[in-house]
């Protein structure tokens, strides 16, 4: 790992990372897409390696664009969602978010970013969503911090209010939150209209 990994250390934890990665959460993910047009357009940021998330998309036949940095992520994501598109670039800028989509997607990544980067990423995915277009991601709904046990780096989460107010300034409300089996928070926002 190198002091320019875009990663943050994720790329030198793939293989682990995919050994470890379980269903938790896919039935939160695929009842959240069951409110987008059908065969409408998903971005996942922070896509990893597509499993189980993006495979999982990809075969509800939404048309799936998937951005990570870390390259041997994006080259799993490649390989195990060959039908989606596929960008090695962090998501602060990286060149999908110049199209809009139907659906945002963000599990496991914003409380790896600093403060300033998980602002700068929910106002990138409010720019992206037209009216009633729907951002889902994951954070736990305390603000809290800890040591990511794959990483070693640490992850912060800023909590369900300035969540809720980043997503505000960023044109988009919140309507729920839902836990997984694992107990991990879902944010689900829709983008409101102008
Ligand atoms: C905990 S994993 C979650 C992967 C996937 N979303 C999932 O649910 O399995 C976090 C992912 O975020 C990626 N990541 C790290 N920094 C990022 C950034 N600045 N922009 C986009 N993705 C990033 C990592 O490379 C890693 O693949």
């Amino acid at each position: 790992m190198t002091s320019d990994d875009a990663s943050a250390g994720w790329d030198a934890v793939a293989e682990r990372f995919a050994a470890l990665r379980s269903d938790v959460g896919t039935d939160i993910v695929l009842r959240w897409s069951r409110q987008l047009p059908r065969g409408g357009a998903v971005l996942d940021i922070g896509c990893g390696t597509g499993v189980p998330i993006g495979a999982c998309l990809a075969a509800q036949g939404f048309a799936l664009f998937g951005i990570d940095p870390a390259p041997k992520m994006i080259a799993a994501f490649r390989a195990n969602v060959p039908e989606a598109a596929a960008a090695c670039e962090p998501a602060e800028t990286s060149r999908f978010f110049d199209r809009r989509f139907d659906g945002v997607v963000a599990i496991g990544l914003l409380f790896l970013l600093p403060e300033a980067a998980q602002t700068a990423v929910i106002g990138r995915a409010g720019r992206v969503l037209p009216p009633g277009g729907r951002f889902l991601f994951s954070a736990p709904r305390e603000r809290c911090d800890w040591e990511d046990s794959l990483t070693g780096r640490r992850s912060r989460s800023l909590g369900e209010a300035e969540y809720d107010a980043l997503l505000a300034a960023a044109g988009l409300k919140m309507v729920r939150c839902r836990r997984d089996t694992g107990g991990n928070d879902y944010f689900d926002a829709v983008a409101r209209g102008t």
